[in-house]
């Protein structure tokens, strides 16, 4: 694990879209792995910010989601496909037929969809680059803790603690999914690159845990540990336990 830390959540925000724009201009068709929540959104301003300035074609990259919330229709202002289109896809030139998320729609199956992601990934010749951030119980994607190590693309029943910690995104009348698509530890771990982007002191407990916890399965981020390109961007907040 590199283990980057930074003043403020600006400059881990900066470091990361770095890190996306050496890839994208590096490799003719780079996969591109991505994740939702508040963490990557100023990353993701960054990037649509040098597309904008001409510098940053999205034409060639294919990008896997890492999760999507289970039975919910890809329009619902809620869903993970949509944060995407709000927050890059609608304001970059990326053609959103290469843009894919693990999603099971009503009537269909979870585990040939679980399976049909795996192997959409492998067609494209795997993830280049993933992008994670981390849940206050150390979850990634939505490999919630006891999760295990070895597992792949597939259902999960969300914590409490996750589904309490997200509330804050949800209206009183909006039904709030407590079940999703993940990637697996193991999908994540096959990335050739992994940037986890944490920041605020919410996140620092997580992150001792991640860094000098051992690896568990109860702490699914520790995994990185055994990773051999992961690299991780914190603000000061974020590494106050450590
Ligand atoms: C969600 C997502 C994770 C994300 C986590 C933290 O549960 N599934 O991919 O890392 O929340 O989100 P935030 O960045 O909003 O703290």
């Amino acid at each position: 694990m590199q283990i980057i830390i930074y003043t403020n959540a600006q400059q881990v925000a900066e470091s990361a879209a770095l890190w996306v724009k050496e890839l994208i201009k590096k490799k003719p068709a780079p996969v591109l792995g991505l994740a939702t929540g508040n963490t990557p959104i100023s990353l993701y301003k960054q990037l649509v910010e040098q597309h904008k300035s001409n510098s940053l074609s999205f034409k060639n990259v294919t990008t896997f989601n890492l999760d999507e919330y289970h039975h919910i229709d890809s329009t619902n202002p809620q869903s993970y496909r949509s944060f995407m289109n709000k927050n890059l896809f609608n304001h970059v030139d990326i053609d959103v037929n290469n843009t894919f998320l693990p999603s099971c729609a009503a009537g269909e199956n979870p585990r040939v969809q679980g399976l049909a992601y795996e192997e959409k990934i492998k067609q494209q010749g795997g993830i280049d680059l993933q992008i994670l951030g981390i849940g206050a119980n150390g979850h990634i994607g939505f490999n919630e803790p006891t999760s295990s190590l070895s597992s792949r693309t597939r259902i999960k029943t969300l914590t409490q603690q996750t589904i309490s910690d997200n509330s804050r995104l949800f209206k009183p009348d909006e039904k709030q999914p407590t079940m999703a698509m993940t990637m697996g530890i193991a999908t994540i771990m096959d990335a050739r690159y992994v940037l986890l982007m944490a920041t605020g002191a919410n996140k620092a407990n997580a992150v001792k845990e991640m860094i000098t916890g051992g690896v568990s399965a109860m702490c699914p981020a520790s995994a990185l540990q055994m990773h051999e390109n992961a690299i991780i961007l914190l603000d000061k907040a974020a590494a106050s336990e450590l």
